[in-house]
């Protein structure tokens, strides 16, 4: 039995992760949200991790979910997807796992459309062409059980200095985890609410009300069918939006 983890907001990862699933056999999928509110002892022989990278690191909340998940896995595997540069996120995952005594057995990166620089539709198009083969690649090699680490890589600049100023920069300038919306535009529709993987958002007289364990993922700013969510400065028109073309709403609410 395998399971894997994930974390996705715009879509991606989630693709990445049942692209995998379905060359596995009897895999289920979770996201780390679900895990985090209640977790257990997985008992799971195949372990898979898959999720966005973060300002060249690990999202916090996969961070956090490495270090309450109890497992050991005969082989374990991790994914990033990303818009371009995983900083240092698969060795922070190996790192987080081997304080866990788990080792990770396969790690890859899989360039997907960056869900926070809004990017042109035809380069969209195009990147997910190119990401088609690569995560067919990465299914395959994961349910042959292949070893492989070398996207592992030490990246000291990001750990000491480009995590920390991303971040801040995100926080302080764009204030970009100041999620509000536009009650003028919002229908009161929920699907802020169903897609948000924390249960971070709760509807309030039909408009959401934003708790504060939010995972940054930008999942309801994107997924909002009248773009009326904001992320600070981070204001969306529908050349920003951006969901993955094959991951639809249903898949999206997961567990
Ligand atoms: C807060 C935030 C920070 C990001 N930082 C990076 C980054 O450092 N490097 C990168 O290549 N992509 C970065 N991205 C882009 C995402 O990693 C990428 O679009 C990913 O595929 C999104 O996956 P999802 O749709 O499953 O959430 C960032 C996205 C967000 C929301």
């Amino acid at each position: 039995m395998a399971v894997i983890f994930y974390l996705s907001g715009s879509g991606n990862s989630l693709y990445a992760a049942q692209q995998i699933a379905d060359d596995l056999q009897e895999c289920r999928l979770e996201t780390v949200g679900s895990y985090l509110r209640k977790p257990y002892p997985v008992t799971d022989e195949v372990v898979g991790i898959v999720c966005p990278v973060y300002c060249f690191a690990l999202p916090p909340v996969v961070a956090k979910f490495l270090e309450a998940l109890q497992a050991k896995p005969a082989y374990c595997f991790g994914v990033v997807t990303m818009g371009g540069n995983q900083g240092r996120a698969l060795k922070q995952m190996s790192e987080a796992l081997a304080a866990k005594r788990i080792t990770l057995n396969y790690a890859q990166t899989v360039m997907m459309p960056d869900n926070f620089f809004g990017i042109p539709l035809e380069k969209r198009v195009k990147m997910l062409e190119a990401a088609e083969p690569s995560i067919n690649q990465i299914a395959k090699d994961i349910a042959d059980r292949k070893e492989a680490v070398a996207a592992v890589k030490e990246a000291l600049l990001w750990k000491w200095f480009g995590t920390s100023a991303s971040w801040w920069y995100l926080k302080n300038r764009l204030k970009f985890d100041n999620m509000t919306v536009d009650a003028a535009k919002c229908v009161g529709c929920g699907i802020c609410q169903d897609v948000c993987q924390m249960q971070n958002i709760t509807l309030v007289e039909g408009k959401p009300v934003f708790g504060n364990n939010c995972a940054n993922c930008l999942g309801c700013f994107h997924w909002c069918p009248q773009s009326a969510i904001s992320a600070g400065k981070l204001i969306l028109d529908n050349s920003k939006r951006y969901v993955h073309p094959k991951i639809n709403l249903q898949m999206m609410k997961g567990d």
